[in-house]
């Protein structure tokens, strides 16, 4: 057996007594924007360090726990938190979490980040529906095939479902919330890019740029879930914006536009849960 897959069942037994429910929805919330988990009707958490061989999540501004709560009457399972390549560890464990998730029972990935404009329309405190990506790091299905989960050579075709998008657009739309719609393309970090490779993203094909997401959604793809997410431009690119980046940048940003984000997020996995019923 892989030994991915063992270590994954090790974690999922390890918790499974303390898993309140079957979560329809995993939310997984990116740099700045851990603190909708808090306005979720909270059922429990499970603080990743209690999880026997989980990866913990080392960056500031991340919480670390999985929160069990309801948006609306939706059963959803948020990471607040997440794990990335940069933090040093193998790809598979860096998709672990994700695949925990769906171990759990959950249905849809609601994927959140926070990411550069590489697109000169966008501006900083824009949310961006993800269409499609570009994975500038190693593919998370390496080795052995989980094919528990599903086949050697998945299909991606259509990862970031076209029909969760339309539910999203539309909720955004309703409330008047302007939304971009574009490719994010994930390097490893954890320095940013720098302006001559976000001049490479933007001749790929990129809008945003980051270091997370595309590998979650590689493996929850792979496992058949449905799969959306949103980016918050919390800045622009190197090279685009003329100001240094920093990550104190980031969380401003991210605070600015929480509101906002908050509704969007909120009203798009009520209206997907409804329609995947
Ligand atoms: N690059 C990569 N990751 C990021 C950025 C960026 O400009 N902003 C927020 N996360």
């Amino acid at each position: 057996m892989n030994p991915a897959y063992i270590k994954l069942l090790q974690c999922f037994d390890s918790i499974k007594e303390r898993i309140p429910f079957k979560p329809k929805v995993a939310l997984i919330l990116g740099s700045g924007l851990g603190d909708y988990g808090d306005t979720m009707d909270i059922v429990s958490t499970i603080p990743y360090k209690d999880i026997a061989g989980f990866p913990q999540s080392t960056v500031q501004g991340h919480k670390g726990q999985f929160i069990f709560g309801y948006v609306g009457i939706v059963p959803v399972v948020c990471m607040q938190g997440r794990v990335h390549y940069y933090e040093g560890y193998p790809i598979t464990d860096v998709v672990l979490p994700v695949r925990l998730m769906k171990l759990m029972g959950a249905e849809v990935l609601f994927l959140t980040n926070a990411a550069g404009g590489v697109n000169t329309k966008y501006s900083a405190g824009d949310l961006m529906l993800i269409s499609d990506h570009i994975c500038m790091i190693p593919n998370p299905l390496m080795g052995e095939n989980i094919s528990e989960f599903g086949p050697r050579f998945p299909d991606m075709s259509d990862t970031y479902d076209r029909a969760l998008r339309d539910i999203i657009k539309e909720q955004a739309e309703q409330m008047g919330i302007v939304m971009q719609e574009g490719v994010y393309v994930q390097f490893s970090g954890p320095s940013y890019e720098t302006p001559a490779e976000v001049r490479m993203a933007r001749a790929l094909g990129g809008d945003a740029v980051g270091m997370s997401t595309a590998v979650e959604a590689v493996a929850a793809n792979h496992m058949g879930m449905h799969i959306c997410g949103i980016s918050c431009i919390t800045n622009m690119a190197a090279g685009v914006q003329t100001s240094p980046l920093d990550h104190a940048e980031v969380q401003e940003t991210a605070d600015r536009v929480a509101a906002t984000f908050s509704k969007v997020v909120t009203a798009s996995i009520i209206a997907i849960a409804d329609a995947i019923n």
